[in-house]
Parts: structure tokens; C-alpha cells; sequence
């Protein structure tokens, strides 16, 4: 498998040229737009790469998969659901209008950055460090890597020019959504974007949530199976932003993106896929990712629609 991944990844490489590296957050225009990686782990422990896969990165979005992951074990669906619904949205990843006009203020989901605030504003722990160190130790148990760290220059450039974010949250404080203190809301939310990561760390998770919550590694149950089901169902029908409808039709795997150019992919079952290429296109998903993706996903038959 790993010449016929190599082959589809060199395929789609020229992709990285006709995006951008995202700017917004000024320490991620420091990232490598031609780099482009894969890493894919079975649910029976095999390993597959091809390119750059040991291009570091920070998690960004992705980590609203843990989160969420967190809180259901936490309170259950029907709690976390009262709170942010479980709706696909046709606006951007950082919109603020549909908490104004729709839904009674709920935001509309878990996979966007209203409703990632608000699922971090529900984790449980005594303070901020307690609350940080619980996902950071998951997402390192779930990586199988102990040395996840923090990518302080991202963390500090998201915290210095996270304007939007800011309002989001204090419009859902507003509104009662939130309780509790926004700023240190916002600055776990941050510190939670801002890990550094590889294409292979998220493949890992990515295998854990396509075995039902267990470690394919070592048959260790993490987490329930119910949460495993609600996330891939989250990811597909909200994981890729404005673009998941089309996604689905193209890839047709619940999956993750994050502005930091990774893509986390489940495929139930079978696999967990992790990519890495920072060049986004213009709903902010890696360009050459997706198009790897599709290529994959069509090569071997990965759709859980075929
Ligand atoms: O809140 C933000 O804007 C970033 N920390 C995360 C956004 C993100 O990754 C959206 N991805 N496509």
C-alpha cells in the first residue's frame, strides 16, 4: 500500500501551490504551504505513510474532536446537546450572525468555533491547568505520544489576535450559554488549538474513534462506543465546516480539519487517517488534503456511502 499512497500523494501535490497558508493567525504564515503527508493507521495496528510526515504542525480545530469526545463522557449527549446543538452550518467557521439570529442563541454545533467555546466552557476540573492537563493527557494517550507539547508563539499570537473569538464568547456569556469566567474559557480554548502535532498523532485518534473508543494498539477502552458514534456523526455532518456536504459527496469519511492543515479522517471500522498539508483553500481545509482524500477514498473504496 505505501507506493500506491506515495503515487496518489505525489498526484495531488501541485494542489499545495494553489492555496494559502493561513495568515489570520499571524505565527501559522510561518507555515510550510508545500508540504504534504499522510499517515494512516488500521484498526488492526498497520501502518501506512507516504510524504512529509514528519512536518509538525499545531491541532487547531481538531481539537474540538477531543473536546467534544470529553464532554459526552462527561455529561451525555442529552446535556451536551441542550446546550450546542448537533446542526451543519452554510456560514464560516468563525461566524457570530447565527448566534443572534437562530436557535434560540444555541450555537449551531460542536465543530465550529461557537460551539467548540462552549463545549470547552463545560469540562470539568478545579482549575484551568486541571482542565488543560485532562485533554492533553487523552489526546496524548489516544496519539500513543507522550511528548504532545504546546506551541507557545501559536498559542500567544491566537491569544493576542483572537478578537473574534473573544466576542463570540462574551455574546454567549450575554446570552447564558456560557457561565463561568470567559477569559479563561478563551485562553483553554486557545491553549487547546495550539499543540504541536504530527500527520501520525492524529491518525491514532482518528484509528481509536474508527475502533469504537478502543485503543486498537492494546484493546484499552477509552471511551464509550455511543461517544465514538455521536463524533463521527458530528465530524461528518459538521467536521469540514461549510464544505461538509460536499466533502461527503466527494470523500464520503467523517472527518476534521483545522486551519493548521491537518485533516483527521475516520473511516469506521477500518481506519484512522491523519494529513497534513497547511495550504488551505478558501473555507480553510487543506486544498491538497481534501484532494488527496477523495483520490483515497475512491482507490479503496473508503466511503461509507459505497
Ligand atoms: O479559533 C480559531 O480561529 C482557531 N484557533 C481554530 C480554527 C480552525 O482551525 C478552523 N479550521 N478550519
Amino acid at each position: 500500500m505505501n507506493n500506491k499512497l506515495k503515487s496518489i500523494l505525489e498526484n495531488n501535490r501541485e494542489w499545495t501551490g494553489r492555496g494559502n497558508v493561513a495568515t489570520y493567525i499571524p505565527e501559522l504564515s510561518t507555515g510550510n504551504r508545500d508540504a504534504l503527508g499522510i499517515y494512516i493507521v488500521t484498526c488492526d495496528g498497520e501502518e501506512f505513510s507516504a510524504g512529509d510526515i514528519d512536518e509538525q504542525f499545531t491541532i487547531q480545530s481538531i481539537s474540538k474532536v477531543i473536546t467534544l469526545i470529553c464532554a459526552l463522557e462527561d455529561y451525555g449527549s442529552e446535556e451536551v446537546f441542550k446546550k450546542i446543538s448537533a446542526e451543519p452550518t452554510a456560514d464560516a467557521f468563525n461566524s457570530i450572525i447565527n448566534l443572534e439570529t437562530k436557535n434560540y442563541h444555541k450555537p449551531l454545533n460542536p465543530m465550529i468555533n461557537s460551539g467548540a467555546i462552549a463545549t470547552v466552557s463545560m469540562l470539568k476540573g478545579k482549575s484551568l491547568s486541571e482542565k488543560y492537563d485532562r485533554v492533553v493527557s487523552l489526546i496524548r494517550e489516544l496519539s500513543q505520544n507522550q511528548n504532545i507539547t504546546l506551541n507557545e508563539k501559536v498559542y500567544m499570537s491566537e491569544n493576542k489576535t483572537g478578537n473574534r473569538n473573544r466576542s463570540i464568547a462574551y455574546f454567549m456569556k450575554s446570552t447564558g450559554v456560557i457561565d463561568g469566567d470567559i477569559e479563561e474559557c478563551l485562553t483553554l480554548y486557545f491553549l487547546l488549538c495550539s499543540l504541536n502535532i504530527t500527520c501520525k498523532d492524529i491518525s491514532k485518534i482518528a484509528s481509536v474513534i474508527a475502533n469504537k473508543g478502543v485503543l486498537p494498539w492494546n484493546g484499552k477502552r477509552v471511551f464509550k462506543e455511543e461517544t465514538a458514534n455521536i463524533t463521527k456523526a458530528i465530524m461528518l455532518t459538521c467536521g469540514m465546516y461549510d464544505a461538509s456536504g460536499e466533502f461527503s459527496i466527494m470523500v464520503g469519511i467523517p472527518a476534521k480539519s483545522g486551519v493548521g492543515g491537518g485533516i483527521m479522517a475516520v473511516v469506521p471500522n477500518r481506519m484512522g487517517i491523519g494529513v497534513i498539508g497547511p495550504s488551505l483553500d478558501e473555507k480553510g481545509n487543506s486544498i491538497a488534503g481534501v484532494k488527496l482524500l477523495k483520490d483515497l477514498s475512491k482507490e479503496y473504496n473508503l466511503s461509507i456511502f459505497a
